[in-house]
């Protein structure tokens, strides 16, 4: 199921290249077993994954308030993060926190499971069991959003320019293990999990490619910024609960950006104090749809339209890239 490439492991099908240090601990979260009553928030990174969970989350929890207060990292644990970076290298505090797969197993019902793996590497039973929200977002937004993202950890090492990351992010090629040689190796072990480990498109396409599924809810971040309560009513409904018109109202209320990012139990500033982060930026940064326009020029803007338009070809999926 994983077979090696170059130090590195890739898997077949799908071609999502991790670290030998990840493959170790893959095959185990690859049979993670998924209750019938899990929700799982299954996305690619940085489109819109913290606020999904968030919304689920108070959803299938009466919009508890006071428990809500817990961080999100608590109550909504992210399955494969204990074994994303090799031991060390997280500050201790923050593995403290770090909730693991045993814990996640003794989780009393309603589990609420972030992941950001892609259907390959997750239990194959994972949409016959239980339910799974997907989120998408335009991968223009996204490319800028993880930029910003790579600045924020310093653990990611990231020192070039957003039209560079964009290309790296794009290329095909760089996706392959060989990419990295002219790396230094602490950007190898930490870029690679986050960035190019699950390239952008077989990730959201497989899961498009799943939305048919009485189990899938495929919501987009864009829908969620137009109509942010049609898509908590849309949510709700998936999830067979129904909310009172005022807790619609007060989730609606809960869940914009503005209030979002003040809510420390989900916008990570506490994380801060462990280090590794700047104290400049924001994990709940801007919340926009089309900050892209702020940051590609005429040329590179160009290549990713066209790297888009190959990659949806032949498929019914459209991006939204502005409101
Ligand atoms: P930006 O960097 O474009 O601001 P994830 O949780 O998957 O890492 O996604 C993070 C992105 O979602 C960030 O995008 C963040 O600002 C945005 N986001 C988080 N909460 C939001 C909210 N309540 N409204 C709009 N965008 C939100």
């Amino acid at each position: 199921h994983f077979p090696k490439v170059d130090g590195f492991v890739r898997s077949d099908p799908g071609g999502f290249v991790m670290m030998e240090e990840y493959a170790r601990h893959a095959e185990k979260v690859y049979r993670f077993q998924p209750r019938n009553d899990d929700v799982w928030v299954v996305t690619f990174p940085k489109c819109g994954t913290t606020w999904t969970q968030e919304l689920v989350w108070m959803i299938m929890n009466d919009c508890d308030k006071v428990r809500g207060k817990a961080p999100i990292i608590i109550r909504s644990p992210f399955l494969e993060f204990p074994y994303m970076l090799p031991p060390g290298t997280m500050p201790a505090e923050f593995t403290k926190m770090m909730v693991t797969l045993e814990m996640v197993e003794e989780m009393p019902s309603p589990r609420i499971i972030k992941s950001h793996l892609p259907f390959y590497l997750l239990h194959p039973k994972l949409l016959d069991t239980c339910k799974v929200v997907y989120v998408a977002r335009n991968p223009k937004d996204v490319i800028v959003s993880y930029f910003h993202h790579h600045q924020l950890m310093e653990v990611h090492g990231f020192v070039g320019d957003v039209e560079t990351f964009a290309q790296y992010f794009m290329d095909d090629e760089r996706m392959d293990c060989s990419i990295h040689s002219n790396v230094p190796l602490f950007n190898v072990w930490l870029n690679f999990f986050f960035s190019h480990v699950f390239p952008l498109f077989p990730h959201i396409l497989d899961a498009w490619n799943k939305r048919h599924h009485p189990n899938m809810l495929f919501l987009f971040y864009e829908d969620l910024k137009k109509d942010l309560r049609g898509e908590i009513e849309k949510v709700a409904k998936f999830l067979g609960k129904s909310l009172s018109e005022e807790q619609l109202t007060d989730l609606r209320e809960h869940l914009r950006f503005d209030n979002f990012a003040k809510n420390e139990s989900v916008n990570m500033e506490a994380a801060k104090q462990f280090g590794g982060m700047k104290m400049d930026g924001h994990f709940i940064r801007k919340g926009k749809t089309g900050d892209w326009k702020n940051h590609f020029g005429p040329e590179i803007n160009k290549r990713i339209d066209e790297w888009i338009d190959k990659n949806l070809k032949g498929t019914d999926l459209k991006f939204v890239t502005e409101l």
